[in-house]
C-alpha cells in the first residue's frame, strides 16, 4: 500500500501550512502528480486516504451510501482529539448533529426542512434586503478613504450581518456570534482562539469547542422559544417549529441546525469575498476587465470561490470494501477530500494557477458535491454578486498596501488580514 512520505503527511494537517497558501498548493500539486490517492499517517493521527484529484473527489462525494459522513469525524482531528470528543459526548465522534454529520435516512429529511428556503426562487424575497445591507457596508467602507483592512472593514461583517438577519439574530448580538463562529471554525488559529495562548493541545481545543457549542445552545434556545410563541418569516421560525415524521425535532438537533447555518454561512463567504479582493488587487487586468463589463461579476464570484476554496477539507468513511482510482479501500477507511487541490487540478482547469474572471466553464468543487452539496451556495453567490455590483463601480483602482495574512486552519480558512489602497471612482 502506498504511503505518503511523512513530511508531506504532516504538512497536510498542519495549520501553519494552511496559513501559507503557496506552501499548501505546492504540497497538493506534489500529491496530484505523484500520489493522487494514497494513505497518510501524520504523527498522532489515524491513517486516512488523501483524495487530491478533482475526479476522485467527485466520485467519493456523489456516492453517499458508500462513503458516509456520520460514522467517523467529518473534519480532520488527531487521535487524542477524537478520543476526547467521544469522551465528552459519550461515544459520538461529533459535538453537534447537523446536516454535515448525518447520512440517509435522516439526512434527506432534515435537509428538506430548509432546502426550499435556500433555493434561488425563494432567495429573491431576501435579495432587496441583502442589497440594502451591501450598500450600507460599502458606504461605511468607502468612508475609510484610501486605505483599509478589507477583512475587518468589510468582508467579515457583511456576510455575518446577512446570515444573522436570516436567522433573526438582532444586530447587537452579532459580535458574540462572530466570536463563537470563529472559535468553532478557526479554533486552530491562535489569533482566533478563545484562550490567547499559542500552543494548545487537542484536549484543550476540544474543551474550548465544547464551551463554544454550549454558548450557542443557550443563545439559540431563547430564540427558538420566542419563535414558537411569535412566528415570523425567518429561518429561525422554520427551525423552531420543525417536525420530522410527525414529531418535533429535538432541541439538540435544532441547535445543531442553527449552528451549521450560522457558522457555515459567514466565514466561508467572507473568506471568498476577501479572496476576490486580494486577487483583484494583484491582477489589475482582471480588475479592469470586470469593471468594464459588469456581466462578468458572476464569473468573478465563481472564480474567487475556486481560487480561495475556503472549505479546505471534509472527511468521509467507507461503509464497504470498494475500489477507487485503482486502489482498494477497505470498509471503515477514512478519506480526506481536499477541495482546494481538486480546484487546482491541471486535468480539469486550464492554467489553474491564474485568476481569470472569465473562466468558462468553472467546474470548481468548493461547495462539495452529491447529497451534501452546500445548501447555502446560491445565497453565498448572491451575497458576493450584490456586494461587487455595489462596490466595483465606486472603485477606480485597488492595490495591496501591506502584507496579507491567511488564517491557520485545516478546515475553513482564508484571508484574515488584507491591507489595501484604493482610489474612489
Ligand atoms: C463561499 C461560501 C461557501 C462555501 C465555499 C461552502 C462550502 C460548503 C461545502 C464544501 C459543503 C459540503 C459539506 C460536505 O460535503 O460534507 C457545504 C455544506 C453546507 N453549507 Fe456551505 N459553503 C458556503 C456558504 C454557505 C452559506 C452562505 C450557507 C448558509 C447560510 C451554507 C450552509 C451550508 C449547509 C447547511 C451545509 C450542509 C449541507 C448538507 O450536509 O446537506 N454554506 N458548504
Amino acid at each position: 500500500m502506498e504511503r505518503i512520505p511523512q513530511a508531506i503527511a504532516n504538512a497536510i494537517v498542519d495549520p501553519v501550512v494552511f496559513g501559507d497558501t503557496a506552501k499548501l498548493h505546492e504540497t497538493y500539486a506534489w500529491l496530484r502528480a505523484n500520489m493522487p490517492l494514497a494513505i497518510a499517517e501524520p504523527e498522532g493521527f489515524d491513517p486516512f486516504w488523501v483524495v487530491t484529484k478533482h475526479a476522485d473527489i467527485l466520485e467519493v462525494s456523489r456516492q453517499n451510501s458508500l462513503f458516509h459522513s456520520a460514522d467517523r469525524p467529518t473534519t480532520i482531528v488527531d487521535r487524542q482529539g477524537d478520543a476526547f470528543v467521544r469522551k465528552l459526548t459519550g461515544g459520538s465522534p461529533h459535538l453537534v448533529r447537523s446536516l454535515v454529520q448525518m447520512d440517509a435516512p435522516d439526512h434527506p429529511k432534515y435537509r428538506a426542512l430548509t432546502q426550499s428556503w435556500f433555493m434561488p426562487q425563494n432567495l429573491k424575497k431576501v435579495e432587496g434586503r441583502v442589497r440594502e445591507i451591501a450598500k450600507g457596508a460599502v458606504d461605511r467602507f468607502l468612508e475609510k478613504g484610501g486605505t483599509a483592512e478589507f477583512v475587518a472593514d468589510l468582508a467579515l461583517g457583511y456576510p455575518l450581518h446577512v446570515v444573522m438577519d436570516i436567522l433573526g439574530v438582532p444586530p447587537e448580538d452579532e459580535p458574540r456570534m462572530l466570536r463563537l463562529t470563529q472559535e468553532l471554525f478557526g479554533a486552530q488559529d491562535p489569533d482566533q482562539a478563545r484562550m490567547m495562548i499559542t500552543m494548545m493541545d487537542t484536549e484543550q481545543i476540544a474543551l474550548m469547542m465544547k464551551a463554544t457549542v454550549d454558548d450557542f445552545q443557550s443563545y439559540f434556545s431563547v430564540i427558538s422559544e420566542d419563535r414558537r410563541r411569535n412566528p415570523r418569516d425567518d429561518l429561525a421560525t422554520i427551525l423552531a417549529n420543525a417536525t420530522i415524521d410527525g414529531a418535533p425535532i429535538s432541541d439538540f438537533e435544532a441547535m445543531s441546525y442553527y449552528i451549521i447555518v450560522a457558522t457555515a454561512g459567514h466565514d466561508t463567504t467572507s473568506s471568498s469575498t476577501a479572496g476576490a479582493m486580494w486577487a483583484l488587487a494583484e491582477n489589475p487586468d482582471q480588475f479592469n476587465l470586470v469593471k468594464r463589463d459588469p456581466s462578468l461579476i458572476p464569473g468573478l464570484v465563481d472564480e474567487a470561490i475556486r481560487w480561495t476554496t475556503p472549505v479546505k477539507t471534509f472527511m468521509r468513511s467507507a461503509t464497504e470494501d470498494t475500489e477507487l482510482a485503482g486502489r482498494r479501500i477497505a470498509r471503515g477507511d477514512w478519506l480526506m477530500l481536499c477541495y482546494a487541490s481538486g480546484n487546482r487540478d491541471e486535468e480539469v482547469f486550464e492554467d489553474p494557477f491564474s485568476f481569470r474572471v472569465d473562466r468558462k466553464p468553472n467546474k470548481h468543487l468548493a461547495f462539495g458535491y452529491g447529497a451534501h452539496l452546500c445548501l447555502g451556495q446560491h445565497l453565498a453567490k448572491m451575497e458576493m454578486r450584490i456586494l461587487f455590483e455595489e462596490l466595483l463601480p465606486r472603485l477606480k483602482s485597488v492595490e495591496l498596501a501591506g502584507e496579507a495574512k491567511v488564517s491557520q486552519s485545516s478546515f475553513v480558512n482564508g484571508p484574515k488580514v488584507l491591507p489595501i489602497r484604493f482610489e474612489i471612482a
